[in-house]
């Protein structure tokens, strides 16, 4: 289901999601429950969970527009960002090389805002590169890293198993490792026999354990806006793993 990724409409709500500031979000005259607002700036606050030491290589898989990836660079010195979605990481690369991106923003009907995603304070944005690829079949020539980042991804993809194996010989000794999975398993992206056989948390200890160290489990939620009324509201389990 990769088409899902490539279409101007996703791609102007993920440069919301990733970029949007509170007022772009949430319309300011309106009471809008707490947990909306908590529920905002998710690709700053999922790589939150590496420690805060510089380290030297990062990997975000399914970066989509690339917040994460940039995030991560302030404590990695080199950071990949990789996705399938060639739109996506053609978005990536623009605030990468020119720190801004013109976009739209649907509010109803025939009604939209143009707005502006820019490339986040303090950001060196030569520490980034972006690729187009395949998670499921990352090439050799990547090499090891001290941090991988992978949020939202895992029920997106067809095998995620393949994945999940790979992340042994991705990541150095001590190598951290940050998941984060709203869990939600659709036919549309997963056939249903590679789907977990027990809950996700369980299915993840299974294919991890026997090479990491799980050091916290947690949910952080996200806000994804579609309209200006309509809204994603989903929560993300975050797993940090430690490689032994
Ligand atoms: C639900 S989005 C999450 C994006 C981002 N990590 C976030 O949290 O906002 C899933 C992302 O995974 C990407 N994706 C799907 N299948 C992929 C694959 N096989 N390899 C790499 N990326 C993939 C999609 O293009 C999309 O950007």
């Amino acid at each position: 289901m990769s088409e899902v990724y490539e279409n101007l409409k996703i791609m102007d709500e993920y440069l919301l999601f990733h970029y949007g500031r509170k007022i772009d979000i949430l319309d300011s005259k309106v009471q809008w429950p707490e947990v909306m607002s908590q529920a905002l700036d998710f690709a700053v606050r999922t790589p939150g969970y590496f420690s805060k030491n510089i380290m030297a290589r990062g990997l975000d898989l399914g970066c989509a527009v690339g917040r994460s990836s940039f995030e991560m660079s302030r404590t990695c010195e080199e950071v990949i960002g990789l996705d399938f979605s060639h739109q996506f990481i053609a978005a990536a690369n623009r605030l990468k090389n020119e720190g801004k991106m013109d976009y739209t923003r649907l509010d109803e009907g025939v009604i939209t805002t143009s707005l502006t995603a820019e490339l986040p304070q303090g950001i060196d944005s030569s520490r980034v590169e972006f690729i187009q690829g395949d998670a499921m079949q990352l090439p050799d020539h990547l090499g090891r890293f001290d941090r991988v980042h992978a949020a939202n991804l895992l029920c997106r993809l067809t095998d995620p198993v393949l994945l999940l194996n790979r992340f042994s010989e991705l990541l150095e000794k001590n190598g951290e490792l940050v998941l984060a999975t709203p869990c939600t398993w659709l036919e549309d992206f997963t056939p249903r026999g590679n789907w977990p056989k027990t809950d996700t948390l369980g299915w993840l200890k299974d294919n991890l354990l026997e090479n990491f160290e799980l050091r916290s489990e947690c949910d952080e939620p996200f806000l994804i806006r579609e309209t200006a009324r309509k809204f994603q509201w989903t929560r993300s389990m975050v797993t940090v793993w430690k490689k032994r």
